[in-house]
């Protein structure tokens, strides 16, 4: 899933200098991101210091692991070529505050790319939103599950060119403790749209990959928003 990870990054960065990690945990990202781009600077972000703790105390983990808040990262004005999130930006209070702030540390030119996060459908978004708002409580956090459009409103609003939001081969799979390479990733959680939907890639089984994330996105914008989605916006 590396080279996974790397074709997909690839066609929005090529070599970039220096890369933030936002909402890292405990740093596969940088992990993986390292291995892909090894003369690049990976920083890596989080709020929580325990999960800073962990990437520190992992000797594989090279770059800088920082704790902070990603609407005040205390990072310089253009600063960096790619800020990644994985599976984070939803935990965001205010959407367009937090991509604000990272526009504002992107030099120009630079990319925001955030994957496998959970977007709202067309159809049951509001039973989706509950299902976001119970696994709040749960886990004492902010989830969110916002829909196609508030992405797209929030990406441009934060002065992002070029919005995209889409289904990548990233979405379907889940970093676990034990797959810090990207290789050997499983699915994290599996309800039933994601069952449902795996019957039906078995029925589109013999057909093109992109036939086959094209209609798992159709499928996910009208009905099963849960997968996520892989969005990306350049600063001009
Ligand atoms: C679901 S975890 C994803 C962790 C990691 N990216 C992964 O995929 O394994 C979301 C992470 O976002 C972090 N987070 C939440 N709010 C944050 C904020 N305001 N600034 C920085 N990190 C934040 C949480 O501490 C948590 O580690």
């Amino acid at each position: 899933m590396a080279s996974g990870f790397k074709t997909e990054i690839a066609q929005w960065v090529s070599q970039p200098s220096r890369v933030l990690v936002l909402g890292s945990g405990d740093g596969k990202e940088a992990l993986a991101l390292s291995g892909i781009f090894p003369q690049t600077l990976v920083v890596s972000m989080d709020l929580s210091g325990p999960e800073i703790q962990l990437a520190v105390q992992d000797s594989r983990l090279r770059g800088k692991m920082i704790r902070g808040d990603w609407d005040l990262p205390p990072f310089e004005p253009n600063s960096f070529d790619l800020v990644v999130f994985f599976a984070a930006l939803h935990h965001s209070v205010d959407l367009t505050r937090t991509l604000r702030s990272v526009f504002k540390i992107l030099r120009s030119g630079g990319v925001l790319y955030a994957t496998h996060e959970p977007m709202s459908s067309a159809l049951l978004g509001v039973f989706q939103r509950r299902r976001m708002a119970r696994i709040a409580i749960e886990e004492e956090g902010i989830e969110s599950s916002p829909s196609h459009y508030e992405y797209t409103r929030a990406i441009s609003d934060a002065g992002f060119v070029s919005p995209r939001i889409f289904a990548s081969g990233l979405n379907l799979v889940r970093l676990e403790d034990s797959d810090t390479t990207f290789e050997d990733v499983k699915v994290r959680r599996n309800p039933w749209p994601e069952k449902l939907v795996a019957k039906c890639m078995m029925w589109m089984r013999g057909r093109g990959p992109s036939k086959k994330l094209s209609f798992i996105f159709t499928i996910q914008r009208l009905a099963f928003g849960l997968f996520g989605v892989t969005m990306v916006g350049r600063k001009p």
